[in-house]
């Protein structure tokens, strides 16, 4: 393949590019990123998921229950553990074992709290101990306990590192400290989170994000910002102040949301990876189907007004004071979402377009003219969202689908700002597919897989040679826990225990992608063959000074060779060529890494050219400075 790529007649590029997409599934938000160690810490529940004393048991002959105390913890935490020693006489509690088991990592520090109230008089020990019964490291509290409620903290630090996540969370006491029984609520353990904030981000997995270098953040996203039924949805107002005060959400993947990841923390997120918000505010719509008349839909547009004015506002606003008195500045939001997906659903998507999408959009408008307000779908067959918004296109697709369609952007005008909003491979392909299987447990793909990855850069090039109408591309969904899952593949996997975190083939895809970005797309001119199996796109950098092609290899016969240059650039330059490749089918294993990445210095000819060739199904990036 020969080209040249054109020194002028550029278009700009998007400043986001690529991003990040959040929802609460695959216990990917509590049990995943959401550092908290202790599984329903505060017996959250609702009408969806009633509350339940599960992951956690009574200990040496003790009983425990659920209570609905006349004096909870607090009005949102109506619902408490109590513990009552029954016939035993020497040491009783109870435990939690975590998000299917607990880290021990030797040196760590590890940070707990509790709620207490009733009868006990005494010190507590609170100990990670292995199934097999080591203990790794214990505290001990003295508590006592009084008809109200009281907190205590405490802190683990074990001397050695477990070798599995097989451990619990065991909380015990002397029998005889004990008059009649004993309530807990909201019981706490986080690891350091990232950045060190409290009620903080698992590291990690921050790690793995910030490796992807995104600059966009859609969250709430997906179905988790909708609900499964009527009255819940994902309300903004129930997931601010302190954790006693935020009663938890039915998330709509099986499991309750301790919303200890509430809006603020989504804000900080986007901060500590620097990227730029892309807030999902809910739109009238249930998965049940249930959508709100025009007439109901007014106090939702307010709440989504309020939200923004408690995300912005100042001082002197009623919701920006009430941001303030918690500490925070204000947190500047650029581009709101209007729901997800509504147009999938029989009745949701058309009233998305008769009134609720308009009426969000105006409303916002009215007071935020500058702000890019998304739609939330987007297709290039007469779907577009009305007043030039944006609109969010997902693509799920297999790879003979994906593969195609690095054309596909070319066909959409520049009226909409285009935002892929989720897009992955999901399954393999196979003879006569058209498309992936919908059913998670029928055989889709487990984890993304090489030539998928392939696919989805090819797709991604495809936006990037379209950059000037696009927001940006987010993979969904991010993350997997191993232990409990209702969606795969997903971009990273985990469990408790550290070692298992494994970046996916499409981490380092994107990772390559991301890395690099092209400020300026340039016009390419062929002198010898086409795009196909070798797609790319070229431009350069104002931000590193540097010429740019992004290359895609895809079911080629052996490798390609390539033979290009950059206006401008002169004879003998040198450029930086890094490519990554797997075998086709691979797919990374637990905490493994099948993805080989190549660098090479290639010197151009004394006319400019560089030639190099890239293997069957890889992705590069060759980079010129312009010095
Ligand atoms: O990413 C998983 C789900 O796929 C999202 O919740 C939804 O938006 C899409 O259908």
């Amino acid at each position: 393949v020969s080209f040249t790529v054109s020194s002028s007649n550029g278009n700009a590029t998007s400043p986001y590019q690529y991003g990040f997409m959040f929802e609460d599934i695959n216990n990917s938000g509590d049990g995943g990123v959401y550092a908290e160690l202790i599984q329903n810490r505060a017996f959250q529940g609702n009408a969806i998921y009633p509350s339940t004393s599960d992951y956690w048991n009574p200990l040496n002959g003790a009983s425990i229950k659920l209570a609905n105390l006349t004096n909870p913890v607090s009005t949102a935490l109506p619902t408490s553990l109590q513990v009552s020693k029954g016939n035993a006489t020497d040491t009783v509690g109870f435990s939690n074992v975590g998000f299917w088991g607990f880290p021990v990592v030797a040196g760590t520090t590890y940070k707990g709290s509790f709620w207490v109230q009733g009868g006990l008089n005494g010190n507590l020990t609170v100990c990670l101990t292995s199934n097999g019964n080591q203990q790794w490291a214990e505290a001990e509290v003295s508590v006592k306990s009084s008809a109200t409620w009281s907190q205590y903290n405490y802190t683990l630090t074990p001397s050695q590192s477990a070798p599995n996540s097989n451990n619990t969370l065991n909380f015990t006491f002397a029998a005889s400290d004990l008059t009649n029984s004993v309530n807990f609520n909201l019981l706490s353990l986080f690891p350091p989170t990232y950045n060190n904030r409290e009620n903080g981000l698992r590291v990690d997995l921050m790690e793995a994000m910030a490796g992807l270098y995104p600059s966009f953040f859609r969250a709430p996203g997906g179905n988790n910002v909708e609900g499964n039924a009527p009255p819940y949805w994902w309300n903004w107002t129930q997931t601010i102040g302190p954790l006693a005060d935020r009663p938890g959400f039915p998330g709509t993947w099986g499991y309750e949301n301790t919303d200890g990841l509430g809006l603020i923390e989504y804000m900080l997120w986007a901060q500590d990876l620097g990227m730029e918000p892309i807030l999902a505010v809910w739109s009238g719509l249930w998965l049940n189907n249930t959508v709100l008349t025009e007439a109901e839909l007014q106090p939702y547009i307010q709440s989504a007004l309020d939200e923004l004015e408690f995300l912005m506002g100042d001082a002197s606003t009623t919701w920006g004071a009430k941001r303030e008195a918690l500490g925070y500045g204000p947190f500047p939001i650029n581009f709101v979402e209007v729901g997800n997906e509504d147009s999938l659903q029989p009745v949701g998507g058309p009233t998305y377009r008769d009134y609720r999408f308009k009426d969000f959009h105006d409303a916002i408008k009215a007071k935020y003219p500058n702000m890019t307000i998304v739609a939330s779908f987007f297709d290039v067959a007469g779907d577009a969202p009305p007043y030039n918004a944006g609109g969010d296109f997902h693509e799920y697709a297999i790879p003979v689908q994906m593969s195609s369609q690095f054309f596909y952007f070319d066909n959409y005008t520049e009226n909409n700002p285009i935002l892929i909003g989720e897009y992955a491979i999901i399954d393999y392909d196979s003879p006569g597919a058209t498309g992936p299987k919908w059913n998670a447990g029928a055989g889709r793909s487990f984890t993304p897989f090489w030539y998928g990855s392939v696919a989805e850069a090819i797709f991604l090039l495809g936006a990037e040679r379209n950059s000037q109408k696009m927001i940006g591309a987010a993979y969904a969904p991010s993350f997997q826990n191993l232990n409990k899952w209702q969606w795969i593949p997903d971009l990273v996997e985990y469990d408790a225990y550290p070692g298992h975190t494994t970046l996916s083939t499409s981490w380092y895809m994107i990772n390559l992608l991301s890395g690099t970005r092209i400020t300026e797309n340039l016009p390419v001119t062929f002198t010898e063959g086409d795009y196909n199996p070798a797609y790319f796109v070229a431009g350069r950098s104002e931000v590193t000074g540097s010429h740019i092609a992004k290359f895609a290899v895809y079911n080629s016969t052996g490798d390609v060779p390539f033979s290009m240059s950059f206006q401008g650039v002169g004879g003998y330059a040198q450029g930086n060529l890094t490519y990554i490749t797997a075998p086709m089918n691979a797919s990374n294993p637990i905490g493994g890494n099948v993805v080989q990445t190549h660098t090479t210095t290639v010197t151009a000819s004394r006319n400019g050219t560089f030639a190099f060739s890239l293997p069957e199904y890889s992705i590069a990036v060759f980079e010129v400075s312009a010095n």
